[in-house]
């Protein structure tokens, strides 16, 4: 298969489709352009209109398996014969407690551990917000600028990546505290790394705690091991393995949002095993079941001590969910995380050189197949060229080719982790192509 555009885009179909949309659904939602999907196969989409797509964002890196990956599919098709739904808060059934196994023996976190099942990574996130409050009777929390938490209102409260995610929506919850990330090629400080002697860390206990936040009222602090919607940002080794410090000196959990980073999208199961840390509590969903809807946490055992009745959920670690969870999670050890370390250095290599090459591409930056193109106005002055990255992504849908972006002016690159490095070539041509085209 490759990417073939037949119609005008969008086509007839599309148009129809999308005129009905625009008279029903929710104005909230963010459509940067009119992909109107037929089908799904592998690293491809089709369209209603009988274009077809490579698809490198796997539906906000979600289809970890690709698209209608035929185990995932006879895995969802079986269970939904035997039974669709039992509500695990109340009744017991296996498929959950298989999923369960497997994730408490892949966490890299020592002795024993407890999982409980959400529907979303928002829900994972107010799960674990609970569950460090419940645990540590304090109440504050300490998230980054550039987070993407989710957008229920206590996963908002620890978002800090666009206001517009905010505004309207006041009062969030109160003992959220926000902190610069370690975010190297723009430093909130001007500083350079590592002469920096990473100044993020020291301005948590410099400044914070003992300016503002007592961190004996600090619960956790939550972070995504590499940030997603906030621009594919990788911060150095230090810096996570500092956070771990600060937590064990004050008592402090070290939550770990691994909502995007997890489930083998960074050439490992956890993009936190990059930096060699044990977080107390992770947090999963997005490629966890491969497009179905299921989220996590992860806990220790003595952290996840909370009381029966205390939390719980009627369609978290829904069976078919868990069915699609079990199949995605076999395939992610049976080749699929080696795959994306290995197509992703590939992927990688070539970005490098888009950066030798092209004025426009400042930074390129991540792990595995969470790789992040930043789209700057030139090497000069370094401005976000949020326009100029928009209209990159237009025209890679153009030619075939279904891109997001991140952060302000960030290109991501996250495609299902069944891509080939055939396919990735032709992606990274048409983004190669583009980049000629559109920036003059
Ligand atoms: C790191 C991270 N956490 C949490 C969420 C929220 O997940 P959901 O959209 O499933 O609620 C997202 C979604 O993009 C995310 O990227």
């Amino acid at each position: 298969m490759i990417p073939k555009i037949v119609t005008k885009l969008p086509g007839p179909k599309a148009k129809a489709i999308i005129a009905r949309d625009k008279k029903y659904m929710s104005p909230s939602y963010t459509r940067d352009y009119p992909f109107v999907m037929d089908k799904g196969e592998g690293s491809y989409v089709m369209d209603v209109d009988g274009n077809t797509f490579l698809d490198f964002a796997a539906g906000i890196a979600v289809c970890a398996t690709g698209h209608a990956h035929p185990k995932v599919v006879k895995y969802i098709c079986d269970q939904a014969h035997q039974f669709l739904h039992m509500s695990g808060t109340d009744f017991y059934y296996d498929v959950q407690l298989d999923v369960a196994e497997r994730l408490c023996r892949a966490v890299p976190m020592k002795g024993k551990k407890r999982v409980f099942f959400t529907n979303s990574g928002a829900e994972a996130i107010e799960a674990a917000m609970k569950l460090a409050r419940y645990h540590t009777m304090r109440h504050q929390f300490i998230a980054f600028f550039n987070a993407f938490h989710g957008r229920t209102l206590g996963a908002l409260s620890l978002t800090g990546s666009k206001i517009i995610q905010k505004k309207g929506f006041y009062p969030l919850i109160p003992g959220v505290v926000h902190v610069p990330y370690s975010y190297c090629y723009r430093c909130p400080y001007n500083l350079e790394y590592d002469s920096c002697c990473l100044y993020c860390l020291k301005y948590i206990e410099d400044m914070l705690f003992l300016k503002t936040v007592d961190p004996d009222d600090v619960a956790a602090i939550f972070v995504e091991p590499i940030q997603g919607e906030g621009g594919y940002v990788v911060p150095p080794m230090e810096f996570m393995k500092g956070l771990r410090r600060i937590c064990d000196k004050y008592g402090i959990l070290l939550v770990c949002d691994e909502v995007q980073s997890g489930m083998g999208r960074t050439g490992k199961m956890f993009g936190i095993q990059h930096f060699g840390v044990q977080p107390d509590i992770i947090c999963l969903a997005k490629g966890i079941a491969s497009g179905m809807p299921l989220g996590a946490i992860v806990a220790t055992e003595d952290v996840m001590n909370w009381k029966y009745g205390s939390h719980a959920s009627t369609f978290g670690g829904n069976p078919v969910s868990c069915a699609a969870s079990l199949a995605t999670l076999e395939l992610l050890e049976e080749g699929l995380i080696k795959n994306a370390e290995v197509v992703g250095k590939h992927i990688f290599e070539r970005l490098v050189g888009f950066v030798q090459k092209y004025d426009c591409v400042g930074d390129v930056r991540g792990r595995g197949l969470m790789l992040g193109i930043e789209i700057i106005e030139g090497k000069k002055t370094r401005e976000p060229a949020q326009k100029l990255r928009n209209a990159i992504i237009t025209e890679c849908f153009k030619n075939g080719l279904i891109m997001l972006g991140c952060g302000p002016n960030t290109l991501r690159v996250c495609p299902p982790l069944v891509i080939t490095k055939e396919e990735a070539d032709l992606g990274l041509d048409i983004i190669e192509k583009t980049i000629k085209k559109v920036a003059k």
